[in-house]
């Protein structure tokens, strides 16, 4: 079975794609599959890499050659795809069973290659368009969970048109529902990228300036006294849902934040399975089975949520269809712990893709 990895992507997360993808690299089975390894740039030009070299050049990131020819996706009449050179100089590799997007963040997560790949009619890992880009919407998403029972925490939204017309005004309007701290949020973001978490009004604003930087739409979240649980869904007949995970940041950051996940090495520290009791892991695991099913996910997910730690609720905060996959990501190690090795894992993903 020939696979092709994307790694790399046109989003804020380029950098957490090319961790993921020397992960997945290495824990394919290769006895099983044929790796080809397809990177995307930040002007988003895909290239044809080569798959020793990359190899012996990858710690744990994936390199994107700057010289690998240059290739497009197409469709083949039996279903299969093709990655064929744009300048006709190689030939290209034809018959790729499967795609697997080792990607995250807009154009990577969010329904968009997904599109492309439904456009070409080949098969690939993860989830549809749909669910791709409702759960990559924050605001969507909490909206559909919500109104499909999940317990949200307060947060209002903003779009940029309005705080460029009136800043005060929506400074003023988020004032008035929550109260500090709050974390301002870019909508369509992950790995905390444009991620602030704002002590005082005063610093409101130019939290909200930076997180436009990366979005049209952003959130204004109340911060609660919460400790932060997460859950790995896997698709199955019921669905395989695993232990629950707890992060604990270093106090040194204030949050879970892009420092304390991908650049500090002691940024955080995780306890797998979480402390909790076994009524709250019973709990959080049916919350994440249903935040999979509501938001229509395949394949796999991994839901964050906050515990409150004075009304020992869970409040779901978001769904990632194309998680971390680094060596220090929590899909692959709540998978591990709850029964499923990363090869099999991602085995199974692939055969999901295929069925
Ligand atoms: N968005 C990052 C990759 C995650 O959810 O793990
Ligand atoms: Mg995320």
């Amino acid at each position: 079975i020939r696979v092709a990895v994307l790694y790399g992507g046109k989003s804020g997360e380029h950098e957490v794609s090319l961790q993921s993808a020397a992960s997945v690299i290495r824990h394919l089975d290769r006895g099983r599959f044929d790796v080809v390894p397809v990177s995307i740039d930040k002007t988003g030009l895909w290239q044809l890499n080569d798959l020793n070299t990359i190899e012996q050049t990858a710690g744990s990131a994936l390199p994107i050659r700057r010289n690998a020819p240059e290739v497009r996706l197409a469709a083949q009449p039996d279903g299969r795809g093709a990655l064929l050179p744009v300048d006709g100089a190689i030939p290209g590799v034809r018959d790729i069973d499967v795609f697997f997007p080792v990607m995250h963040g807009p154009l990577c997560e969010d329904g968009a290659i997904q599109g492309l790949f439904d456009l070409t009619d080949v098969a690939y890992v993860g989830s549809g368009v749909l669910a791709s880009a409702v759960s990559m919407d924050k605001d969507v998403a909490k909206r559909l969970a919500l109104q499909a029972g999940l317990p949200i925490a307060p947060y209002v939204t903003l779009k940029r048109r309005d705080y460029e017309s009136d800043p005060a005004d929506c400074i003023e309007a988020a004032r008035a529902k929550l109260s500090l701290p709050v974390f301002v949020k870019p909508c369509n973001m992950g790995s905390s990228v444009g991620v602030h978490k704002v002590k005082s009004w005063d610093q409101l604003k130019a939290a909200l300036d930076d997180a436009f930087r990366y979005d049209l739409k952003i959130l204004i979240e109340q911060g609660i006294d919460a400790r932060e649980v997460e859950v790995a869904v896997l698709e199955d007949e019921p669905l395989f849902v695993s232990v629950a995970s707890e992060i604990n940041p270093d106090p040194r950051h204030e949050f879970y934040s892009y420092e304390a996940k991908y650049l500090d090495k002691d940024g955080a520290a995780v306890d797998l399975p979480a402390r909790i009791d076994d009524v709250a892991m019973a709990r959080v695991r049916v919350l994440a089975a249903q935040a999979f099913a509501v938001l229509e996910c395949s394949g796999l997910a991994r839901v964050d949520f906050f515990l409150d730690r004075k009304s020992g609720e869970f409040y779901f905060n978001e769904i990632n269809t194309l998680p971390g996959f680094t060596s220090i990501s929590m899909y692959p190690k709540m998978m591990e712990a709850s029964g499923v090795p990363y090869p099999e894992l991602l085995t199974r993903l692939i055969n999901l893709a295929l069925d």
